[in-house]
């Protein structure tokens, strides 16, 4: 996926510059070339013979060593790449980065730079909170300079919170979604997709209703990125309270029995992806009046299956999409459950995720999946919900575009 793409890539001094190793190896890996420039700090974690070996190029750590005229100077190393990346970014250079300082040859490099960057912050819970780093993240996306991570967790130094560096494969899938997304390709043009999104509401009566967690933010994320890639967009959403994303076609409805209709009425489609969180159960005997508490005794809620959409679009003879992808929300077993439902529903990939609470991935803004098919099981690192729906659109477009051939 990086073929032909070359990436400067800035180590700074922290303990994650170990995994700034294996991250070299995974840009090389996907086609992509890598120069480093290692800091003074960042040598201290990492040799430059380790990185010299895994980059096949020679690693740049002085800017006086670049100052004669057979060296490429630092102008043109910082503009020779198609993106900088920088992991561990630390306080220190985002601090330098924020203010323009430069006194070395990393932070020169940032300064002299005419391309995007990247950064994957990696720094004590205590340092990434303080104001003044908060003060410098806030003018570096201002500036421009996007940011993947930090992870929460345990640290290097025993304390709890934000300032892990992101996973390797993380910042990888960050620089693939950077590519993907300015390319210029539009890998699903001509192509309609439908999405569903969001829960769903069933009425017991004119005011209370079942309902789920689901925010419907994955759901809206992959719109977003399928209109991005160039396709006619159909969406149809639960009631969620997110704005509607631009450039697609947003179907509001409320319950499951409305969302198939929607669906039905939507098809074909070339890509079909059901994120919703469907009731499978509606309320049988819904009252058409307010359901009063005082002189009636409870009456039981009577439950009637609602339609399962997916399995219904996946066993279509005539209008069944391309490529039909289901979503499976498990709260434990995660992998085997979905595994049974991608039998069960017929569809051809699976998109499984983890939902359990402490997971906090409904309503949270991140999520890490795995994405099974007949062909095995791909599982993708934590990531916020967008950089998810860009990976997944860019997997869902090649394969769609294999079926073609
Ligand atoms: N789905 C659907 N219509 C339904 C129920 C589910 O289209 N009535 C779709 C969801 O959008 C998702 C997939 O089926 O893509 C799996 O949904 P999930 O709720 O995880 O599975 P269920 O079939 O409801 O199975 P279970 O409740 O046993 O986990």
């Amino acid at each position: 996926m990086l073929k032909g793409r070359s990436v400067l890539l800035v180590i700074g001094g922290g303990i994650a510059a170990y995994k700034s190793a294996e991250l070299i190896r995974l840009i090389r890996k996907a086609g992509g070339g890598v120069r480093v420039i290692l800091t003074k700090a960042g040598s201290e974690f990492v040799t430059p013979l380790t990185i010299a070996s895994l980059s096949g190029e020679k690693v740049y750590d002085d800017i006086f060593s670049l100052t004669d005229e057979t060296e490429m100077g630092h102008i043109e190393l910082s503009r020779s790449a198609d993106l900088v990346v920088v992991a561990p970014a630390t306080a220190d250079l985002m601090a330098k980065a924020a203010n323009g300082l430069a006194n070395d040859l990393a932070s020169t490099a940032l300064l002299a730079t005419d391309k995007p960057v990247l950064m994957a912050p990696a720094m004590n819970v205590r340092m990434w909170n303080h104001a003044a780093t908060q003060r410098n993240l806030a003018t570096l996306q201002r500036d421009g300079i996007v940011f993947v991570g930090p992870d929460d967790g345990e640290m290097a130094c025993g304390e709890y919170g934000p300032g892990r560096m992101a996973e390797p494969a993380a910042i990888l899938a960050a620089i693939e979604a950077h590519f993907a997304r300015n390319s210029g390709l539009r890998p699903l043009a001509g192509k309609h997709v439908l999405i569903t999104a969001g829960p769903t509401h069933e009425p017991i009566d004119p005011v209370r209703y079942i309902a789920n967690r689901s925010s419907g933010k994955q759901g809206y994320a992959l719109a977003e990125a399928a209109h991005q890639a160039g396709a006619r967009v159909t969406l149809v959403s639960g009631p969620v309270t997110l704005p509607a994303p631009t450039g697609v076609t947003l179907i509001r409805v409320e319950t499951a029995e409305e969302m198939n209709e929607a669906v039905e009425k939507a098809l074909p489609a070339d890509l079909a992806i059901f994120a919703a969180a469907v009731a499978d159960w509606r309320v049988k005997n819904a009252a058409s009046e307010k359901i009063k508490k005082q002189g009636h005794a409870i009456a039981p809620i009577e439950l009637a299956e609602n339609p399962d959409i997916l399995a219904r679009v996946s066993r279509h003879t005539d209008l069944r999409p391309r490529l039909v992808v289901g979503f499976a929300a498990e709260t434990e077993n995660v992998i085997v459950h979905a595994t049974a439902k991608l039998a069960r529903k017929g569809c051809d990939l699976i998109v499984a995720n983890d939902v359990s609470p402490q997971s906090g991935v409904m309503g949270g803004e991140r999520n890490q999946v795995h994405i099974l098919s007949a062909s095995g099981i791909e599982s993708l690192p934590e990531m916020d919900k967008a950089a998810v729906a860009e990976v997944l659109i860019a997997r869902f477009a090649r394969l769609l575009t294999q079926a073609q051939t």
